[in-house]
């Protein structure tokens, strides 16, 4: 991988005006942000544009454009054999080598590319073979990893996501503790904090403000300080002891298992560059506050802190990692109170306009970690794009990939099936298909799926 990075490194250099085209989640808008440091720091000419999905109209407009060399980041994987002048920087499944020398891709080396490294992180081996100097951008490519919950399998990063790190420890950019998993650290009251963990959900905690606040109040956690909230990096060690232990004692009584008290505790990446306590000094939330941004059209938002700005950028930011939260609490409330649809090998639910087709991928996923619903099947999101067209997101649990399940390959069939386009990871998936054809869609979905299971146990 890195001779190929060294390959695009060398196109780069001899182009002086590079287009870089990304994708809008915080994956792609750190690819995006690398890229752009890397040459400027070179001293070319660049432009940069975020998209939803390559599909075969914008690749089209893309080539019209004539640019002199396209530099496609976090996504790509799926041009075939394009006349366009392009490197691309992805890790999403491929499977047509043809444009391999331009092409660096985890796949194409026998990689998983939901684990091994993400866009930002081949994005940033093309900016490292550049200059060697661009190592402190690999806190970029942490967190563009952390964005596409690269961590969370072995509750660590892992492959070609460890090797970024060391360069990340090295420059300094991030630390490695090993802490409690949940979401909001830095930023949630404790209380907040547990309320919303998922994976491991904790018995009658999760979901269920009272209970946890009780919980707490149990166990002697003081819950302010003065008159703010104590956030889970204001306690005391010992503190941070009698909760963990308090939450593995319930699993455990609850009949969960080793295993799934295993999953509380993993590693954490903080940037000590950052303030303490914001949302920018963890990893994983640094990554939430770039979703809330180009998902919702306001590209350079985003963009811009990565770059570094702390001032008005991080200002709008913020503000829209509020409007964020809400739409996701909302977009939840909303599926549930329709209800998700059973079929045989997956579930559904279809929003319609109720939730934005940028974020029904991210309540999939919620809804999919959500302790009032099955997780023994596939979970399908539909949301309408526009009058035409309709985004289906889908997402599975690690066991069923580890029974043969590959929603990419399945969605990119289904959705061919339909005249769409679909692509991602055996993991998480996405695909816009006309309107009209959902249920033709879930047809070949379905039976795809199916038959990617009974394979996979004749092979047992
Ligand atoms: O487009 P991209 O590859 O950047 O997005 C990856 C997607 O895979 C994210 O939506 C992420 O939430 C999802 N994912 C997941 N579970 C994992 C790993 C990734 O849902 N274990
Ligand atoms: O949009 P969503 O979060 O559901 O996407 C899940 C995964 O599928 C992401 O990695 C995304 O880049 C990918 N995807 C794709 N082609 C599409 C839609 C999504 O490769 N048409
Ligand atoms: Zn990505």
């Amino acid at each position: 991988m890195l001779d190929r990075a060294k390959s695009l490194a060398d196109i780069i250099r001899k182009h002086e005006d590079i287009h870089i085209v990304t994708h809008i989640d915080a994956d792609g808008i750190t690819s995006g942000a690398i890229a752009v440091q890397a040459l400027s720091r070179l001293g070319k000419n660049y432009s940069i544009e975020f998209i939803k999905q390559l599909d075969p109209s914008t690749i089209e407009r893309i080539r019209d454009e004539n640019h002199e060399l396209v530099w496609f980041t976090d996504l790509g994987s799926s041009i075939s054999n394009s006349s366009l002048s392009m490197i691309i920087s992805d890790h999403h499944m491929c499977t047509d080598d043809s444009n391999s020398f331009f092409h660096l891709n985890p796949h194409l080396f026998g990689l998983d590319g939901s684990i091994y490294i993400s866009g930002a992180g081949v994005t940033y081996l093309v900016a490292k073979m550049l200059d060697s100097n661009n190592i402190d951008l690999s806190a970029l490519a942490i967190i563009g990893a952390c964005g596409d919950l690269q961590e969370h399998r072995y509750r660590r990063l892992v492959g070609g996501n460890r090797e970024i790190l060391k360069d990340a420890i090295d420059a300094n950019v991030v630390r490695v503790e090993t802490d409690i998993q949940y979401f909001g650290r830095e930023t949630r009251p404790i209380h907040k904090l547990l309320q919303y963990s998922t994976d491991p959900i904790i018995p009658g905690i999760s979901g269920y403000e009272s209970n946890s606040l009780s919980f707490l109040y149990e166990k002697k956690i003081l819950l302010k300080d003065n008159s703010s909230w104590r956030r889970w990096i204001d306690l005391s060690k010992e503190e941070k002891r009698i909760i963990l232990s308090g939450i593995a004692q319930r699993l455990l009584l609850k009949g969960f298992g080793h295993n799934m008290v295993k999953k509380l505790i993993g590693e954490v990446y903080t940037l000590p560059r950052e303030e303490v306590g914001t949302e920018l000094h963890d990893a994983k939330e640094f990554a939430t506050l770039l979703n809330s941004t180009a998902r919702y059209g306001y590209y350079d938002v985003g963009l811009q802190v990565c770059l570094g700005d702390r001032d008005k950028w991080l200002k709008k930011a913020r503000s829209l990692l509020r409007g964020h939260r809400q739409n996701l609490v909302e977009g939840v409330q909303y599926v549930k109170g329709e209800g998700i649809k059973q079929r045989r090998y997956l579930q559904f639910f279809h929003a319609g306009n109720g939730v934005r087709d940028t974020i029904v991928g991210i309540v999939t996923n919620m809804l999919l970690n959500d302790s009032n619903i099955r997780n023994d099947i596939p979970l399908v999101g539909f949301a309408d794009k526009n009058s035409r067209e309709v985004k289906a997101s889908i997402r599975t649990t690690q066991s069923l990939v580890d029974q043969g399940v590959d929603l990419s390959v399945a969605i990119r069939k289904a959705a061919s099936h339909v005249n769409g386009v679909g692509g991602g990871h055996s993991i998480a998936a996405g695909a816009t298909i006309p309107k009209g054809e959902e249920e033709r869609f879930l047809e070949a979905l379905e039976e795809e799926i199916k038959t990617q299971l009974s394979s996979s146990k004749d092979v047992l």
